[in-house]
């Protein structure tokens, strides 16, 4: 990405408002569930797992219907495309990345993943005793239960090592070639040194169907995938001293 700090250069807009909010949420929010998890909160834990999988829906439906910089099949490129990056990187004359490179696309992809897998597999996790459990707990055996709970610990450390390889990664772009990634993630502006074609934005409203249908997914996924013509669980019988 042939970025500048030439204040002349005219700012192109890089990164919609529904990615950076979603980003700056999952930074937010992998802490906080490991929080959570660590000092026994797992109310708070589950919560907060919902909303995760809520935005993990939300950033894969935006990557198929979003803004041209947030799709999928923008950035997802094979090896030649990624050898050839990596060929420019090594010179000082390549041509501008306007969303993610590559290379970073594929890690972007790596980390939506693990997301998801994350959020899946505490969907039918369970805490030691079984009474703080998934909301689809119910649907696998206690042994079952247990491996994926298992998984789900195994996930949070496979995602801390891709964070710890993004953050490096932006690291070594801000010292080694002086890019500076983070402001564009924070304004969704960003200088070119040489004229770019502004990427398309996709309207809000979009966004907000989106929201509404990842949204919606999470609140069925808490009820258990109760259906609307489910019959209430029945009472538990009286005490038999009931008068
Ligand atoms: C748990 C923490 C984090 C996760 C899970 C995460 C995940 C992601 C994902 C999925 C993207 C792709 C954005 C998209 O297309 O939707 C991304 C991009 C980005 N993230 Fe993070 N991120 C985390 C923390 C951070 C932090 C702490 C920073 C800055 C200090 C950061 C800076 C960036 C930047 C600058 C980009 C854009 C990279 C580019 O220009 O291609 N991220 N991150």
């Amino acid at each position: 990405m042939t970025a500048t700090t030439d204040r002349a250069a005219p700012t192109t807009r890089l990164w919609d408002l529904p990615v950076r909010l979603v980003h700056w949420s999952f930074a937010l929010l992998v802490p906080l569930l490991w929080w959570t998890a660590e000092s026994g909160k797992l109310d708070l834990h589950k919560n907060l797992g919902l909303v995760m999988l809520a935005l993990v829906a939300f950033r894969l439906l935006w990557g198929v219907v979003g803004s041209d910089t947030a799709r999928f099949a923008r950035f997802l490129e094979g090896p030649a495309a990624i050898r050839n990056y990596l060929a420019g990187l090594r010179s000082s004359d390549h041509a501008p990345v306007v969303g993610h490179n590559p290379l970073g696309g594929w890690s972007v992809i790596g980390l939506l993943t693990l997301l998801a897998l994350q959020v899946s597999l505490g969907l039918f996790a369970q805490d030691t005793d079984g009474v703080k459990s998934g909301p689809l707990n119910y649907l696998v055996t206690w042994d079952t239960a247990k491996a994926l709970s298992e998984a789900h610990e195994v996930g949070f450390n496979l995602i801390l090592a891709l964070v710890a390889l993004h953050l490096a990664a932006i690291f070594y772009y801000r010292v080694m070639r002086r890019e500076d990634l983070i402001s564009p993630m924070v304004t969704g502006q960003r200088r070119f040194a040489v004229p770019v074609a502004a990427p398309r934005m996709a309207p809000l409203w979009r966004a907000a169907v989106c929201a509404m249908l990842a949204g919606g997914l999470a609140v069925w996924l808490s009820t258990g995938l109760a259906l609307p013509w489910d019959k209430p669980p029945a009472a538990p019988p009286p005490p038999a001293d009931y008068m």
